[in-house]
C-alpha cells in the first residue's frame, strides 16, 4: 500500500517507515521538521537501500496539503505529526491545541476531498488519565484526570476521528494507543534524539550514562509501588513500529472505529530501568530521589491482548533488547 507518513522523520515515525518497507508497502513521508531532523531521511534510506520520498510541509498549510493529495494517490495515512512535549503543552496550550488539532482536520478535509479512506492515528495511554484499574483496556475510562493539553489533543482527535466514522462507514478508522516508547533501530542509525534537555526517563538515562547530564533525578519514591518509584510499560519502538504495519494491513476489518493498546503488558520502575539500563551499557547510572514531578501518576500498564487477538500482534523485544538498543544509538548520535 501507498502510505503517507505524516511525522515521518520523528521517533516513532522513522522506525515505522523502516518496517513498512520491510513488509512491502510504499511510504511517503511528510514533516515540518518541528522536531525532526532532514539527516534522518539519509539514515532511513541507509537501513532500507533505496530512495524513501519526503516532502517538507507543515499540515495546517491547506495549500501544501492539497498539493501533495493531488499528486499522490495514497491508499491509507498514518498520522503521527504533532507536537506532543507534555511539560511544553502546559506552558503553551494555544500551539498544542492549534497545531493537533488544526493539523488533523486539514489532513482529514484532504482525505474526504481526495476519497482517502483509511487512516491510523497515533494516539497516547495519556488519554487514560489516572487509571482507576490496572492493567488498562480499551474500554478503561478515558477523558477523566488527564493533566495536560498534549493528553488533550490526543483524546479530542480520537473523539473527532470517532464522529468521522459514524458520519460515513466508508471510513476505515484505527486509534492506537501508546505506552512508553523506548529503544532504537538496531543499526544504531535511528532513535529518539531530543532537542534540548531530555524529558523522559530513558533519553536522560542514556545521557547520564554517556556522561553528557551529570545525574538522573527520580521523580519521589513514594508511591505505592513495587519500590516506590513510578511504574510504565516500556515498549520497544521497533515493537511499536510493527504494530503499526499490523494495524495497517488489519485496517477495514473492524466495523466500528479500531482501538489498540501497544504495550508489554508489564509494568516497570523507574528503579528496574536503570539497573537495566546499567547492565545494558556497562556504565552507571548516578541518581538522586527528588519529589514528584507535578501530573505523575504512580503506575501505568497495558492489557495488550485485544491487538493480539485481533492485529496479530504483541511486543516481542525485552527492557534489556531497548536498553541495549538505546545504548548503541547514544554512542551514534
Ligand atoms: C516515566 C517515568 C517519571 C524522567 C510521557 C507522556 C506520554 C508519552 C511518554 C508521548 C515516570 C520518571 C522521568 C526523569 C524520572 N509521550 N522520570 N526522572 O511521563 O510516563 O509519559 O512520555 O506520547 O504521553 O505522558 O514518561 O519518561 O517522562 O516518565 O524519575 O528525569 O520516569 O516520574 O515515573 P511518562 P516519562
Amino acid at each position: 500500500m501507498k502510505v503517507l507518513v505524516t511525522g515521518g522523520l520523528g521517533y516513532i515515525g522513522s522506525h515505522t517507515v523502516v518496517e513498512l518497507i520491510a513488509s512491502g508497502h510504499e511510504p511517503i513521508i511528510v514533516d515540518n521538521l518541528a522536531n525532526s531532523k532532514q539527516s534522518v531521511l539519509n539514515r532511513l534510506q541507509k537501513i532500507v537501500g533505496k530512495d524513501i520520498v519526503f516532502e517538507k510541509l507543515d499540515l495546517t498549510d491547506k495549500d501544501s496539503v492539497e498539493k501533495l493529495f493531488t499528486s499522490y494517490p495514497f491508499d491509507a495515512v498514518i498520522h503521527f505529526a504533532g507536537h506532543k512535549a507534555v511539560g511544553e503543552s502546559v506552558a503553551k496550550p494555544l500551539e498544542y491545541y492549534r497545531n493537533n488539532i488544526d493539523s488533523t482536520l486539514v489532513l482529514l478535509e484532504a482525505m474526504s476531498k481526495h476519497n482517502v479512506k483509511n487512516i491510523i492515528f497515533s494516539s497516547s495511554a495519556t488519554v487514560y488519565g489516572n487509571p482507576s484499574e490496572l492493567p488498562l483496556e480499551e474500554t478503561s475510562q478515558t477523558g477523566i484526570g488527564i493533566t495536560n493539553p498534549y493528553g488533550w489533543t490526543k483524546y479530542m482527535l480520537e473523539q473527532i476521528l470517532t464522529d468521522l466514522k459514524a458520519s460515513d462507514d466508508s471510513y476505515n478508522v484505527t486509534l492506537l494507543r501508546y505506552f512508553n516508547p523506548i529503544g532504537a533501530h538496531s543499526s544504531g542509525l535511528i532513535g529518539e534524539d531530543p532537542s534540548g534537555l531530555p524529558n523522559n526517563l530513558l533519553p536522560y538515562v542514556q545521557q547520564v550514562a554517556i556522561g553528557k547530564l551529570e545525574k538522573l533525578k527520580v521523580f519521589g519514591n513514594n508511591y505505592d509501588t513495587i519500590d516506590g518509584t513510578g511504574v510504565r510499560d516500556y515498549i520497544h519502538v521497533v515493537d511499536l513500529a510493527k504494530g503499526h504495519v499490523s494495524a495497517l494491513e488489519n485496517i477495514g476489518n473492524q466495523n466500528s472505529v479500531g482501538i489498540y493498546n501497544l504495550g508489554t503488558g508489564n509494568g516497570v520502575s523507574v528503579l528496574e530501568v536503570i539497573k537495566a539500563f546499567e547492565n545494558a551499557s556497562g556504565k552507571s547510572v548516578p541518581y538522586e530521589v527528588v519529589d514528584r514531578r507535578p501530573g505523575d501518576i504512580a503506575a501505568c500498564y497495558a492489557d495488550a491482548s485485544k491487538a493480539k487477538a485481533e492485529l496479530g500482534w504483541q511486543a516481542e523485544k525485552t527492557l534489556q533488547d531497548a536498553c541495549k538498543d538505546a545504548w548503541r544509538w547514544q554512542q551514534n548520535v
